[in-house]
């Protein structure tokens, strides 16, 4: 297979919400997804599904942690949000299926990138929305929230 050219995303200060356990769990998901791009590159067919297995299993579960933040605080777009979530699972699950189905094609590079975009686009930038609603909340609702 020809080589490949695959992006790297690097986290950057600007995705920062302002809380701590969720920025770790964005700074994992970003790693994961670079490990695939990795294997998308050395044209590791095998090693892309593994990969993209575990970031499925890291997004669900910051997917799950953070809509509980998102629905508790009453965030008026959490169902917006969580659609969002559960578009990227869609998402990654048919690229780790592409890649259990053949040898590693332009497709799904495509996949990939498409994936990347749609990780920085909407996730990133719609997990920023809610940074100013949770500082507007006051300082005890807002523990109670985080601490749920
Ligand atoms: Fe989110
Ligand atoms: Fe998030």
């Amino acid at each position: 297979m020809a080589m490949v050219r695959i992006r790297r995303l690097e986290w950057r200060p600007g995705f920062s919400v302002g809380i701590e356990v969720i920025d770790g769990q964005h700074k994992t998901m970003i790693d994961a997804l670079n490990s695939v791009g990795e294997a998308l590159e050395r044209g590791d067919a095998e090693g892309c599904v593994r990969l993209y297995g575990d970031f499925l299993r890291l997004s669900s579960d910051h997917f799950a942690a953070e809509e509980l933040v998102l629905f508790s605080s009453g965030y008026p777009k959490a169902q917006e949000h969580a659609d969002h979530h559960k578009r990227l699972l869609e998402m990654a699950e048919l690229a780790r299926e592409q890649c259990l189905k053949r040898v590693l094609s332009h497709q799904e590079t495509e996949c990939f990138n498409a994936l990347l975009e749609f990780l920085i686009g909407d996730l990133l930038e719609a997990d920023i929305q809610f940074k100013s609603f949770l500082e507007e909340m006051d300082r005890t609702t807002r523990k109670k929230v985080l601490l749920n």
